[in-house]
Formats: structure tokens, C-alpha cells, sequence
């Protein structure tokens, strides 16, 4: 099993950007946690992080003619704003796709609600910091 998990905008600052709403772990911690987590699973993952709309767009449809098995996505402020990734997401249906968010964008500012990106997802997992993406990992797995 092969999954593409894929950062947007500022979520390598992680550690750094307002920690009283995303913590102190940093991004490469992060990423350290889920290659390791994947490893004791026995799948692949490729962790990927761009502050750039497109190279979202490219992974997405990357993950499709590479044969991916699923995509775990933050897509930090884009998924509020970008309807290219909705489109991506839609495009490569039904490779399924994750939505993962570290806080509670349902408990934060009223633009942070609304993710263009939720209604082409399979699931979202939203609120639980760094753990949201083992959370994810899970439930590729057993899906
Ligand atoms: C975020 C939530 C977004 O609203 C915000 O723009 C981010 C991070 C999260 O992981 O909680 O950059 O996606």
C-alpha cells in the first residue's frame, strides 16, 4: 500500500506559527511520526509540503497515474479558498483522499468552516493535532 501525504501553505512552520492553536511539534517531527507509524503498518509514504496552489494540484494528479493507493491532504489555507483542489480531488475519484486539519476549523475563525475540498473527500479527521494524520493512516488502511 502506497500513500502520498501532502502539506499546503505554512504547515512547515509548524513548531514555529502560532503554537497556542497548532503546538510546539515541528513539521519534520511530524513527518518523522508518520514514516514511522507507516513503517510499523508495513506501508509507503511519501510526505510532500509546498507553499504553492499548482504543486498541490500536480501531486493530486500524480498520485493518480502513479497508482497511489490513497492521499492524505492538509491543504492548509486552500482548503477555504481552492476550488482547483476540489477539482483535483474530484478528478481522480475514487483514489480516496483524506482530509486532515491539526485544529478544529469548525471552532476557529467563521471562514474556516467552510473546506471546499470536504465534499470530494472519502473522510476528514479535524481537530486532533500531529495524531489526525495517524488517524488518517488508519482509516486508508482499513478502508
Ligand atoms: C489548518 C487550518 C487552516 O485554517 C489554516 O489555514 C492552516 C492549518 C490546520 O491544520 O489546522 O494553515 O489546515
Amino acid at each position: 500500500m502506497k500513500i502520498l501525504v501532502i502539506n499546503g501553505p505554512n504547515l512547515n512552520m509548524v513548531g514555529i506559527r502560532e503554537k497556542n492553536i497548532y503546538g510546539d511539534i515541528s513539521y519534520s517531527s511530524i513527518i518523522n511520526m508518520i514514516e514511522e507509524y507507516a513503517k510499523e503498518k508495513d506501508i509507503e509514504v511519501i510526505c510532500r509540503q509546498s507553499n504553492h496552489e499548482g504543486d498541490l494540484v500536480d501531486w493530486i494528479q500524480e498520485a493518480y497515474f502513479e497508482k497511489y493507493d490513497g492521499i492524505i491532504i492538509n491543504p492548509g489555507a486552500y482548503t477555504h479558498t481552492s476550488i482547483a483542489l476540489l477539482d483535483a480531488i474530484k478528478a481522480i475519484s475514487p483514489l480516496p483522499v483524506i482530509e486532515v486539519h491539526l485544529s478544529d476549523i469548525n471552532e476557529r475563525d467563521v471562514f474556516r468552516k467552510l473546506s471546499y475540498i470536504s465534499e470530494a473527500c472519502f473522510d476528514r479527521v479535524i481537530g486532533l493535532g500531529a495524531k489526525g494524520y495517524l488517524v488518517a493512516l488508519d482509516k486508508l488502511i482499513k478502508d
